[in-house]
């Protein structure tokens, strides 16, 4: 296959949470992948409420700019190892490898799942899907009956985490901040969505959950994290999957337990469990094609937002990524953000 002979890439090339500031667009020559490796071109890359975490180089120690950024993408394999089995030039594949931001990509071959076909709603089935489906499962313990609480329930995981929980047998109450949220959470299922601009979050559970609810799937922080922390049953679980409020500040900033709410944990026995994904690494693939599967037999909705209704959308290419994450920073989006890559360059004969 005739690549071209450069292509384009978003690095970090300075550590910050304001992404703009944080990233640089380069041009580098093309890559050629080594024996167990695949050169993919990617076609449609997630994007995620972390991905500022990331350049704020709070992953890991490790990350010192100049780094490459960009954690899941679905593309098209142009080239291939020699030791390279499980795919062919040509096949459509998914995976979650850093360095996403870019119109190539080199990975380890059996890092990539392959796909039926090349569509934005398989980069949702990974990062946003798979955090979903497996901490509500191993962290959550859901259980037919139970009454299940997603806050952002219409973004990029809270829409897998409403349907999950619904198809579990329970009672799915989301949170959102707007009309349209609301009605496209009731289009996967919620049972009760509570738009927190028009309603207010603490009166609702009171009034309509006097005896508590069982799991909190929590992605938000600040107030939304207390309010749901005081709105435990007996033997509740709240999973703190993250808190986006916080992440746009300079020291990022989690919430803060009150003694009272110790107190308060103690006297139910409920609890706060923390869930990561990247701790789960032995779940990814069973949950990948669990959820490949539920998608396939239209039992799954996915809700991929290419930020066609936003000033700035649709988003194309790499330049595109940065009004993207400023698009899901704005809590605008339903569903998960997605940024369809640009046609490769004309072809320089590699
Ligand atoms: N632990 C893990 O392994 C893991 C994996 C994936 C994601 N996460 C976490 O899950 C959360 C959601 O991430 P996502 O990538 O799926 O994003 P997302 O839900 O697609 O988008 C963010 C949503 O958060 C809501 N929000 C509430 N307060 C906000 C604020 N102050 N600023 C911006 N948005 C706010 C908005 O919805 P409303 O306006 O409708 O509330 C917005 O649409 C994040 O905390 C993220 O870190 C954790």
């Amino acid at each position: 296959m005739a690549l071209p002979a450069t292509f384009r890439k978003l690095v970090a090339t300075k550590l910050s949470q304001h992404f703009k500031d944080a990233v640089t667009l380069q041009t580098v020559p093309m890559l050629k992948p080594g024996p167990k490796d695949i050169l993919v071109r990617n076609r449609f890359v997630g994007i995620n409420a972390s991905d500022i975490n990331k350049t704020a180089g709070r992953y890991s120690l490790d990350d010192k700019p100049p780094f490459e950024i960009g954690f899941e993408s679905v593309g098209e394999v142009v080239d291939l190892g020699s030791e390279v089995k499980n795919v062919k030039i040509g096949q459509g594949v998914c995976f979650m490898h850093n360095g996403a931001f870019s119109e190539y990509q080199v990975l380890p071959a059996k890092m990539a799942s392959p796909i039926p076909s090349i569509q934005p709603e398989y980069t949702a089935l990974l990062i946003s899907g798979m955090t979903a489906d497996i901490s509500l499962r191993e962290v959550g313990r859901i259980k037919q009956g139970e009454t299940v609480l997603v806050t952002a329930a219409a973004g990029g995981t809270g829409q897998f985490a409403v349907q999950f929980a619904k198809q579990a047998g329970c009672h799915v109450i989301g949170t959102c901040s707007s009309d349209a949220k609301a009605e496209f959470l009731k289009s996967l299922g919620c049972d009760r969505p509570i738009n927190y601009k028009s309603e207010n979050l603490a009166d609702v559970l009171k009034k309509e959950y006097p005896t508590g609810v069982d799991v909190v799937y929590e992605c938000v922080g600040g107030d939304i994290f207390h309010t749901c922390l005081r709105s435990l049953a007996p033997k509740g679980r709240l999973i703190t999957i993250g808190f986006i409020s916080g992440y746009k500040e300079d020291a990022i900033a989690a919430p803060t337990i009150h003694p009272k709410e110790v107190l308060g944990l103690l006297s139910k026995s409920a609890s706060i469990s923390g869930f990561f994904l990247f701790t789960y690494t032995d779940q990814w693939r069973a949950s990948f094609i669990r959820q490949a599967d539920l998608f396939a037999k239209g039992s799954l909705k996915v809700g991929v937002d290419l930020g066609t209704n936003s000033d700035k959308g649709p988003f194309k290419g790499v330049e595109g990524i940065m009004d993207a994450i400023d698009y899901l920073y704005s809590g605008k989006n339903k569903g998960k953000v997605v940024v369809e890559m640009n046609d490769p360059l004309p072809a320089a004969g590699l």
